[in-house]
């Protein structure tokens, strides 16, 4: 009997990347994912032990015509999560806007070298549940999706939260404003999302102290605490 085959994650050494393909494991699929950098995916993998068995990494170079050509083939379903990301770009049409775009229409052909697969777009966001929900649903081809829970949030939130549910943070993190209103702005509407793909978006307040867990067990373990 032949193995199901791939499911190809772009980026998956990144924070959306990383999730999809930990959502992928989840369901049992096989999962082939690029990076730019081998060692990052062997960390993935070593890290990821009752899965390494169905998680394999190709070795990518930055966009570029072609790039996910070998990577793309044979799979059923792409992900595509690569994409520039920093909190500023010294020229963000050069550095971030343009590759973003080839690294779009790299994919987009890689995906099209297989005749019988339709490609799938859905808007890039936070949830990997969603990305891979768009994959087993039909009705969410050629569609677009905003993918955003409802609450607002600030970092005065993220300090208030974390100094309220860990006593290690109290020393460490500042106290700001405790309990100042978050002010006005806009906000994403991600309720239609929601709905279709049957997201339960986690509060605010899980997001963090499940991050904040992460980050203390990674410090404690970096420094042999
Ligand atoms: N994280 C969020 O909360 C969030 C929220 C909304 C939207 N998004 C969107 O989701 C996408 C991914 O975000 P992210 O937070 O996962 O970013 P990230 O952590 O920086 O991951 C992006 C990955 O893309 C790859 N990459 C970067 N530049 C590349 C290039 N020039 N050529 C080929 N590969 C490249 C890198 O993988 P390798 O180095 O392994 O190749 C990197 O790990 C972005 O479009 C972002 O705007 C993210």
């Amino acid at each position: 009997m032949s193995l199901p085959r791939f499911k190809l994650v772009t980026g998956a050494t990144g924070c959306v990347g990383a999730h999809v393909v930990d959502e992928l494991l989840r369901r049992g699929h096989r999962v082939r994912a690029t990076t730019r950098s081998i060692a990052k995916g062997e960390e993935m993998r070593r890290t990821r032990p009752t899965a390494a068995d169905r998680l394999e990494f190709v070795l990518v170079g930055n966009f570029a015509a072609g790039c996910f050509d070998e990577a793309a083939r044979g799979v059923d379903g792409i992900f595509h999560c690569a994409a520039p990301v920093a909190t500023t770009f010294e020229n963000p049409e050069q550095d971030a806007i343009i590759p973003a775009i080839e690294g779009v229409k790299a994919v987009l052909s890689a995906a099209t070298q297989e005749p019988d697969r339709t490609p799938i777009w859905v808007d890039v966001r936070d949830l990997a549940y969603a990305h891979v929900e768009a994959l087993f649903k039909p009705e969410a081809g050629g569609r677009r999706f905003l993918v955003s829970a409802p609450e607002k949030f600030s970092h005065q939130l993220v300090a208030d939260i974390t100094r309220r549910e860990f006593d290690w943070a109290r020393d460490i993190v500042r106290m700001g404003e405790e309990g100042k209103p978050l002010p006005p702005s806009f906000k994403y509407d991600g309720e239609t999302a929601g709905r279709f793909f049957g997201i339960e978006y986690r509060s605010f307040r899980e997001c963090i102290i499940d991050a904040m867990r992460q980050f203390r067990e990674i410090s404690q373990r970096e420094s042999g605490e």
